[in-house]
């Protein structure tokens, strides 16, 4: 069994994180959950501070504080996923958004890694003191959805997205029953070595 990590990105994964979102464009797929990595392309060392800007920013309209993690596969040392954990909401945010963005690498898909990279943000964000987390994702996007629902989220609300022509759903999850009803499932597959 393949055991994964988060990792705060640094230096040492400059090369692996520009390939991850070139994977994305080679496969036409959408890019969610990357901290706008997308737009730093040539300027990882620039993304790394804005990473850790991005932590402790006050929030406003525009930006809330956030937290950005690498998925990492223990064996190969490769980054399969990342994720994007919004502390606090804004308005906008509120409104569509939600507490959590990710992605999986498209060669990595399917795999069952997502499952256990919204695990591991649910447990960054029990230690955070989040008691609900909000996540959205269109109806037809049944990876994420059945990722949602796989930790125990719940349908809250469901709304037809004019500009996008798609529906869009809103699912609530209770971070520490989440955590406590998965972790015989997920805990297994974590690797225990810090990376
Ligand atoms: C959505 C995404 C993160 C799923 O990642 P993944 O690693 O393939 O997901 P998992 O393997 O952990 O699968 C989670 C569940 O979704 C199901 N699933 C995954 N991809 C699926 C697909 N294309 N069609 C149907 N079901 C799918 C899995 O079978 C699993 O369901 P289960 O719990 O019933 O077994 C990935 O497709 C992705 O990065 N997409 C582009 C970015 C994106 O859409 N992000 C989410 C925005 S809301």
């Amino acid at each position: 069994m393949e055991r994964l990590i988060h990792v705060r990105p640094d230096m040492s994964y400059k090369e692996d994180a520009i390939a991850y979102i070139n994977e994305h464009y080679a496969y036409n797929s959408a890019i969610n959950g990357v901290g706008g990595l997308n737009r730093y392309l040539d300027d990882y060392e620039g993304w790394l501070e804005k990473l850790a800007a991005d932590r402790v920013m006050v929030p406003n309209e525009e930006r809330v504080p956030a937290e950005t993690y690498f998925l990492v596969r223990e064996s190969d040392n490769r980054i399969v996923g990342m994720i994007n954990i919004r502390l606090v909401l804004n308005e906008r945010l509120q409104k569509s958004g939600g507490h959590i963005g990710y992605s999986i690498r498209p060669s990595e898909r399917q795999k069952g890694y997502n499952k256990i990279n919204l695990y591991l943000a649910l447990k960054r964000c029990q230690e955070l003191g989040l008691e609900n987390v909000l996540l959205d994702c269109y109806k037809n996007n049944l990876g994420s959805a059945k990722t949602m629902q796989a930790l125990g989220g719940v349908l809250i609300n469901e709304w037809y997205d004019e500009e996008e022509e798609e529906t869009e759903q809103r699912y609530c999850i209770n971070v520490n029953e989440s955590v406590m009803n998965y972790q015989d499932i997920y805990e297994p597959q974590i690797s225990k070595r810090r990376l």
